[in-house]
């Protein structure tokens, strides 16, 4: 009978099949897909496969070194780990159009990926964390098995153009026993349990133009943010949660001062897939305690709301 224990084993059997004596890159996105894929990958072929992780400066606090930890130093996974927020950061600068930061983002992702992928010397396969789901909506929209990569490690174009072939160990798997295999491969909780979050980061929850301050900012909002749903234990009930920074400066008294700074909105919904949702019905004690810590610990921050609306007629991102 089918346990998950069982299907890791045949994986590990196709990968080697699969790969022979081949080489693999893996692009990381610090998400539960494709760590997941990562470390199967890895307990199949060993150090065949390398890892890389581009790091567009649009992360969560502390996000990248938790990669880099988990990875290189737990795993022993052979990694690159490709700080480009530089790059990223200037070319955003002054863009505010919200389909425009995605494109440019998805577009950088990819040239800095195979620039990576050209240092190792190129690969015989691509690995990616491919779920059903994926390979469905791919179906679906572009009407052929050709792979539409989900925007989030969006390489869509390389397989071809450097001449790699695709690893999908999660082809078959939906979201929930994606986590189970990850369970079974020892993955830590914490990154088992994690909340979606977008390809693009932080920078679909800036609206308006980006600047390394304001991603400072909304990281600490966020932090303290996730920490109190955390803390109440609200963690798993929650699709996804966080902060969003808005583009409006508002007017708030600090002690014997005038503060104008901007306005941050609080963002939490329940979802089976994402594709409609509710808002979370926090306490408002809650949202209280959660305001009173952001306008006291974060700095260019003197107002938080909370955001009432359902997907539809919302989104769950605010871009
Ligand atoms: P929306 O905002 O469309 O979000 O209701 C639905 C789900 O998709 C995620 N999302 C993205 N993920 N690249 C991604 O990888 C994107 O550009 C993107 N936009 C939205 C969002 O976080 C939610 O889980």
């Amino acid at each position: 009978d089918w346990t998950m224990a069982a299907f890791r084993d045949a994986e590990i059997a196709k990968i080697r099949q699969q790969v022979g004596k081949g080489r693999v890159i893996c692009g990381l996105s610090g998400g539960v897909d494709s760590s997941v894929a990562a470390v199967l990958i890895h307990q199949a072929i060993g150090d065949q496969l390398t890892c890389i992780f581009v790091d567009h400066g649009l992360l969560r606090g502390g996000e990248a070194e938790q990669v880099v930890a988990l990875f290189r130093d737990h795993y022993n996974i052979p990694l690159v780990h490709r700080d480009a927020s530089d790059l990223f950061l200037g070319e955003l600068a002054g863009v505010s159009d919200p389909e425009v930061k995605r494109k440019t983002i998805g577009r950088l992702f990819i040239e800095v990926f195979e620039e990576e992928a050209k240092k190792l010397g190129g690969a015989d396969f691509l690995a990616q964390g491919t779920l059903y789901p994926d390979v469905i909506e791919s179906v679906s929209f572009t009407g052929g098995p050709s792979v539409t990569i989900k925007s989030h490690h969006n390489v869509g174009g390389l397989p071809e153009r450097m001449r790699m072939k695709l690893v999908e160990p999660l082809r078959e798997l939906f979201k929930d026993e994606v986590r189970a295999l990850g369970r079974e491969l020892g993955l830590p909780e914490k990154m088992i349990r994690r909340h979606p979050f977008p390809g693009p980061g932080l920078a679909i929850r800036i609206p308006g133009d980006i600047t390394r301050e304001k991603c400072e900012i909304l990281r600490k909002a966020d932090a303290i943010y996730l920490d109190e749903i955390d803390r109440a234990g609200l963690y798993d009930k929650i699709w996804q949660a966080f902060a969003v920074l808005l583009p409006v400066r508002t007017v708030g008294v600090m002690g014997d001062g005038r503060t104008y700074d901007y306005v941050c909105a609080l963002r939490a919904v329940t979802s089976t897939d994402g594709m409609t949702a509710d808002f979370y019905p926090f306490e408002p004690q809650f949202l209280g305690r959660v305001a009173t810590r952001i306008v006291n610990e974060v700095r260019g921050i003197n107002r938080v709301v909370y955001d009432y609306t359902s997907k539809p007629p919302g989104t769950i991102e605010w871009e």
